[in-house]
């Protein structure tokens, strides 16, 4: 496998992502010793993905295969060569990007068609198995509450135990300068748990809580918060 780890970047930020920077630490994680060539990044943002058409083609007159001829067709390559799917994007008004929405809706082809069975549906096998984690970043003080819509649509998309969703909040000071002793640790938690996911299905609670707690007193954040926004004494 050429690319056995695919970080699909979610955000329009590009290189200014604060999440691609938890993402390819996690990714260089899970990568252990691999060489750097074995993670592959897709950004959507460079992308032109159109909104699913609903027409089913994938399902009747190309089973397996979008009609729709667009970059999702890079997208659909990237995983058939990944093992493990990277997901990363900011949290937006507590669901996903839209355009990172647009590329799971278009992923559609890879289920067999909806039988009148039960709510999950059959991945194809030809998909393979697939490992799934999601990392995000949000401008709340706390991840708390953030998340839990995003957790449960990943419980009804994947079914129980849900894939990983983990996030750092307070990431508007990922990009403060002075900030990068702080950011640079929480990287190296990211980077960890990277580590433990690929000794193990399941990580550390307590590494999970590290990650997801504040990186700076609420109190601090609030007033450098609301300097940047020029939102101070409003
Ligand atoms: C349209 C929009 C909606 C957002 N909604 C939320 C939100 O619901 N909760 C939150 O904590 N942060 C929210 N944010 C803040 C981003 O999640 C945060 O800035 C994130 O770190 C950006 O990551 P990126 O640099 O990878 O794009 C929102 C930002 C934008 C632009």
């Amino acid at each position: 496998m050429e690319h056995p780890i695919l970080i699909i970047n979610g955000s329009p930020r590009g290189e200014g992502s604060n999440t691609l920077l938890a993402a390819r630490a996690l990714a260089e994680g899970l990568g252990g010793a691999a060489p750097a060539s074995a993670i592959r990044e897709l950004s959507l943002r460079d992308l032109t993905i159109e909104p699913c058409r609903g027409c089913f083609g994938c399902w009747r007159a190309t089973p397996g295969h979008c009609v729709i001829r667009d970059d999702m067709r890079t997208v659909m390559d990237a995983l058939a060569e990944a093992n493990t799917v990277i997901v990363s994007f900011p949290v937006y008004f507590f669901g996903f990007p839209g355009p990172l929405k647009t590329a799971l809706d278009r992923m559609i082809p890879v289920m067999h068609a909806y039988d009148g069975g039960e709510t999950l549906h059959r991945v194809r096998e030809s998909f393979g198995e697939k490992r799934f984690l999601f990392i995000s970043t949000c401008g709340f003080r706390v991840t708390e509450g953030i998340y839990d819509a995003l957790r449960a649509q990943l419980r009804a998309i994947f079914g129980d135990p849900a894939p990983l969703l983990t996030a750092i909040p307070q990431a508007e000071l990922m990009q403060v300068e002075q900030m990068r002793p702080i950011v640079a640790h929480r990287l190296d938690l990211v980077r960890r748990l990277g580590e433990q996911l690929a000794a193990s299905p399941a990580p550390d609670a307590s590494l999970l809580r590290e990650i997801e707690s504040p990186l700076i007193l609420p109190k601090a954040y609030h007033r450098l918060v609301s300097m940047m926004h020029g939102t101070e004494g409003a």
